[in-house]
């Protein structure tokens, strides 16, 4: 008979979950504290251990570790919503999985029963995508929609190779979740993981933070620096808003990524580096090499495997599942049952999400401050009140550039309009050939035009 080990310090819980466990076949060990669990391991080694992250005496991860070294134990971390980021720092050391309180008593009876007829040459496994299309993620990426669905079918495939990746996509679309959790996934997941924002660090101090520094190689180089690239050794460096690193570094990072190889600043030897680089940018990176913000020749060698983040309003089947997840998270930290109202659900379909899954998250944020039990349309901010046809806004990253600014005020515009591009036209200012001929450009450069295909474009009546 398998045997299971569950620690709670919560009694009830424990018992709910012991007798569950039985359910399914288990002899079942039962502890409330690192202490007592360490004692029952030492009389029984377990098939699966269900650990509760918080316990009165310390982690449970503390717990994880231990089992890991020998391996013969699988092991599902129990967290609450307010905790998932511990939880991945646990599939990071070794866990198979984690679950939520409260718990999801189907996929636990899923884990059990794949636990329980462990025969490893029999069972066939299924795929990390297909439990991610049961429990709508994969590592700290949320969603089940279809787009979602191929995200995680391109970053497992590469997630174990040393493949740079690189994330294109709007704002707010989850670039710096999935560099993380494709670091998870791969087999670095121990060593460490590195993020580096080249646009919020000083252009002149980028290359010394980077590619590190010898002693006295400048003013105020008091000793030897590693930079990022050795100290990430074994593990992963992402360099997010990559667009915004200074074009003359662009070259060196190309250097070091070709060669596998850095000198650091004022030095004269050569540092291997083994290390997995993983790029974003929430710019449109064919805009910038023709900006001259991004070097060509980088562009090609970050391109080995581009993942194109989709935006939140390409994915209308993952609002709910989103909206009631951060819900949830906020519901626990508060200690509160608050819900939605289905006009606020509506509310979240009608609106286009132009700051994606981090606006989504801010507004819930909000209206679960505004609301006392229910969270109705009313506690959502106005622009989501507008409905249809009224103005809405178009939200712009400082720093964005004039073109892409026009671009997407073209674009919301037209819309908003529902396509009419005289009306489009006349409230942008514009003629209504300047705007075809815009619209045009977007075209070729592979920007979905709503409308655009043999209607009238280039006729320039005016
Ligand atoms: N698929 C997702 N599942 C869960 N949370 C998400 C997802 N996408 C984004 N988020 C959340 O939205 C916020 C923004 O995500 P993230 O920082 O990864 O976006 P980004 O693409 O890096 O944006 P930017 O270009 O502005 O840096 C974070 O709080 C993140 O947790
Ligand atoms: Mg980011």
């Amino acid at each position: 008979m398998p045997h299971a080990l569950a620690v709670d310090d919560d009694p009830n819980f424990l018992n709910a979950l012991a007798e569950l466990i039985e359910g399914q076949g288990f002899t079942t060990n039962t502890a409330t504290t690192l202490q007592d669990a360490r004692e029952r391991l030492l009389h029984k080694r377990p098939d699966i251990a269900l650990i509760d992250l918080r316990l009165p005496d310390g982690s449970g991860m503390e717990l994880l570790r231990e089992l890991e070294r020998t391996r013969t134990t699988e092991v599902i971390m129990i967290t609450g919503h307010a905790d998932v980021d511990s939880a991945v720092e646990a599939l990071r050391i070794g866990a198979t999985d984690y679950l939520t309180k409260p718990l999801d008593v189907a996929r636990l009876k899923e884990i059990l029963a794949r636990v329980a007829q462990d025969d490893p040459s029999a069972t066939p496994q299924t795929s990390p995508v297909e439990e991610a299309e049961k429990s709508g993620r994969l590592g700290l990426l949320l969603g089940a929609s279809e787009p979602m669905l191929d995200i995680y079918r391109q970053m497992v495939r590469v997630a174990p190779t040393d493949a740079t990746v690189f994330f294109i996509g709007e704002s707010g679309t989850g670039k710096d979740v999935a560099s993380q959790t494709l670091h998870v996934l791969s087999a670095r997941s121990d060593a460490p993981y590195l993020p580096l924002n080249c646009g919020a660090i000083t252009p002149t101090l980028i290359e010394s933070e980077l590619f590190g520094h010898e002693r006295g190689s400048f003013t105020g180089a008091a000793k030897r620096h590693k930079g990022y690239f050795e100290r990430a050794h074994g593990g992963t460096l992402f360099l997010d808003e990559i667009s915004e690193m200074p074009i003359e570094l662009q070259v060196k990072l190309l250097r070091v990524l070709e060669t596998g190889e850095l000198v650091r600043i004022g030095g004269d030897q050569t540092v291997e580096i083994d290390v997995r680089v993983i790029a974003a940018t929430n710019r449109d990176p064919n805009e910038a090499v023709r900006e001259g913000k991004l070097r060509e020749d980088l562009l090609y060698r970050l391109s080995v495997f581009p993942v194109h983040m989709p935006p939140l309003r390409e994915r209308d089947d993952d609002l709910d599942l989103l909206a009631d997840f951060f819900l949830a998270q906020l519901n626990e930290q508060a200690e509160t049952e608050k819900s939605f109202a289905d006009d606020a659900r509506e509310a979240f379909r009608a609106y286009p999400w132009p700051g994606n899954v981090r606006e989504l998250k801010n507004v819930v944020h909000r209206a679960f401050i505004m609301a006392d039990e229910t969270l109705d349309a009313a506690c959502l901010p106005s622009r989501l009140r507008g409905g249809s046809g009224a103005a809405r806004n178009l939200s712009l990253a400082v720093g964005t550039a004039i073109a892409d600014a026009e671009r997407r005020l073209i674009l919301a515009t037209l819309e908003q309009q529902a396509g009419d591009k005289k009306r489009a036209a006349d409230l942008l200012g514009v003629s209504l050939k300047t705007l075809y001929n815009r619209l045009n450009a977007y075209k070729e450069a592979g920007e979905r035009v709503p409308e655009m295909d043999g209607d009238e474009a280039g006729e320039g009546e005016e």
